[in-house]
This record gives C-alpha cells, sequence and structure tokens, in this order.
C-alpha cells in the first residue's frame, strides 16, 4: 500500500476530521526525520493503541538556536518514507517550515520552570520551540494519543506538563529509550560521529550504568556521583560535559541525596556532536 504523503496543513486537518467523524482513533509519533529503531518502536507502540498511525516529520527550524545544527541536521525522506512503509504508516506529515510557520508568525508556548533546567540552560530556546510545534502538530494532526521517547525525558515532561496546564485532550504515552548493542542511545546525531568519536559516546551510558552501580552498593551523595560521572566521561577524548544532574523526576529539580526515585540525565558534546541520556535511578 502507497503512503499518503500530506504536505498541507488544513489536508491533514481534514483527513483527520474524517477519521474522527467515521468514529476512528489516531496514533500520532512526531519526529524530525532520519528515522531509527527508536522511532519506530514509538510507531509500534502507537499503531498497537490506535486506528490510525499518523506520524510527522519536520526539522522545526524554532528549535534550534543561533550555531546550532539545523542546516547540517541528518535527511534522507526516501529512505524514511520506506521505513514508515514497513511499519504500517497510514499518513505521514511533511510540511515545509513555510507551511508550518507563515510570515507574520509570533505566538509561542512557553512554559515557566520546567525549561530553567538541564537541556534549557544551554539551549534558552529550545523548549519553547519544541512545545509550540508540538501544540501546532497536536492541533493539525488532532490525535487521540501521542507518543514520545524517554531518551528525551526533559522534552517528554514538558509535553506532559503543556498537555495538562492547557487542558489538551491528548493522552501522552512514552517509549523506552532504544540502544545499540553497546548501549548508546539511538539518535540521528550519532550520524555525526566518526568510527573514533565511538568510544567517547559510549561514555554517556556508562556513565549511567557506574551511577547505577554505585546507588546498589549504598551510595546516596548525589555530588560524589556526578563527580565520578563527570571524571568518566572526561577521561576519554573530544569529550565535554555540557552537564550531569541528579535530579527529580517532576521538578527535574537537582537533588542532594538519592534517597527516593531520581533521574540521573547528561548532555555531552564528542567533537562537535551533543549527545543526550537519560537513566532512572
Ligand atoms: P526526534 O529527535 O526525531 O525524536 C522523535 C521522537 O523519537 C521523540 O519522542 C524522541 O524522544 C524519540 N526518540 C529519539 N531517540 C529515541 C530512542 N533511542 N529510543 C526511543 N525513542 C527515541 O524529539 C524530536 O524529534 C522533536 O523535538 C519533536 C518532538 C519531533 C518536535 O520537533
Amino acid at each position: 500500500m502507497p503512503i499518503d504523503i500530506i504536505p498541507l496543513k488544513t489536508e491533514m486537518q481534514a483527513r483527520s476530521n474524517h477519521l474522527r467523524n467515521q468514529g476512528k482513533t489516531i496514533g500520532f509519533v512526531p519526529t524530525m526525520g532520519y528515522l531509527h529503531e527508536g522511532h519506530l518502536s514509538l510507531m509500534r507502540l502507537a499503531k498497537s493503541m490506535a486506528d490510525t498511525l499518523v506520524v510527522s516529520i519536520f526539522v522545526n527550524p524554532t528549535q534550534f538556536g543561533p550555531g546550532e545544527d539545523l542546516g547540517a541536521y541528518p535527511r534522507d525522506f526516501e529512505r524514511d518514507q520506506s521505513l514508515c512503509r514497513k511499519e504500517g504508516v497510514d499518513m505521514l506529515f511533511y510540511p515545509t517550515a513555510s507551511q508550518m510557520y507563515g510570515p507574520r508568525f509570533q505566538t509561542f508556548i512557553a512554559l515557566e520552570q520546567l525549561p530553567l533546567h538541564l537541556c534549557g540552560i544551554s539551549r534558552p530556546a529550545f523548549f519553547r520551540g519544541v512545545a509550540t510545534v508540538v501544540t501546532k502538530l497536536f492541533n493539525i494532526v488532532k490525535p487521540n494519543t501521542a507518543i514520545f521517547g524517554q531518551k528525551d525525558y526533559q522534552q517528554l515532561r514538558v509535553i506532559r506538563q503543556l498537555v495538562q496546564d492547557l487542558d489538551l485532550d491528548i493522552q501522552i504515552t512514552s517509549g523506552p529509550t532504544v540502544r545499540e548493542s553497546d548501549g548508546l542511545a539511538m539518535s540521528s546525531r550519532n550520524a555525526y560521529l566518526s568510527a573514533s568519536q565511538r568510544p567517547s559516546a559510549l561514555t554517556l551510558y556508562q556513565a549511567l550504568c557506574q551511577t547505577r552501580n554505585r546507588i546498589e552498593n549504598g551510595l546516596t551523595d548525589a555530588n560524589a556521583l556526578i563527580q565520578s560521572a563527570v571524571s568518566l566521561v572526561l577521561s576519554f577524548p573530544e569529550t565535554a560535559v555540557d552537564y550531569i544532574a541528579i535530579c527529580d523526576p517532576d521538578t527535574l529539580e537537582d537533588i542532594q541525596t538519592v534517597d527516593r526515585p531520581a533521574i540521573m540525565a547528561l548532555a555531552v558534546k564528542v567533537g562537535k556532536t551533543r549527545l543526550i541520556d537519560n537513566m532512572m535511578l
């Protein structure tokens, strides 16, 4: 079955209205393309939860800061399309930037607290761009349920919060982080890594596993745990730590003692490539 590729917002809305009028539910997986097994796992989850599966591919300019990789972001629409077809995607929403953002676009969704932590510190406009585009995509695709990856934990928290705060009638489900066989979290940006940078990229996962082991052995001091994680990462070439944090899973505020559920999140630059990962502790 050929996949329906929909470039226009109005057409997507009309198709979604039609489905909903027929009593069909819509499951939605928003992406920026260059699909990998992480994205595909979310599609399978969405398919199991709804009658119709809609995927979007849109490299959203408003979530990239000046000097970030908007222009270089990897793209391969032909390959993405065939992966979507294999996963049984019913409709692929594939708009241009000018389709999404009109010339006088000026309305943004910005959260007050969650973006003050983790990735929001070094990427101050990032969550404003994500929250805005995801809200727009929700209004265009009109899903009953939307799936996001735990790999981008802060993004998932932001989306759950905005759905709650703005009373959006959409069920948000999360899917676990899919990893390469060595443990590296799958990411479209892994395409930037050279073979010699791979061991350095793997330190994110190694730091998470090391921390979990130390906690199992009775260590609870967050600062000490973070310091050893930083040392491990920096012992590999071409690494620079953006942040390594142990925080409350709801507020994302730092915690001092790991005596309750906590999440470790980190962002590390390997050469020019910024990678993130996280783990529940
Ligand atoms: P993108 O990075 O393409 O990711 C799309 C979805 O796939 C997100 O929900 C992300 O958390 C999930 N994902 C990425 N890598 C994963 C992995 N290894 N395992 C499981 N899930 C994974 O995140 C975005 O795009 C954008 O910010 C977007 C939400 C589309 C808004 O522009």
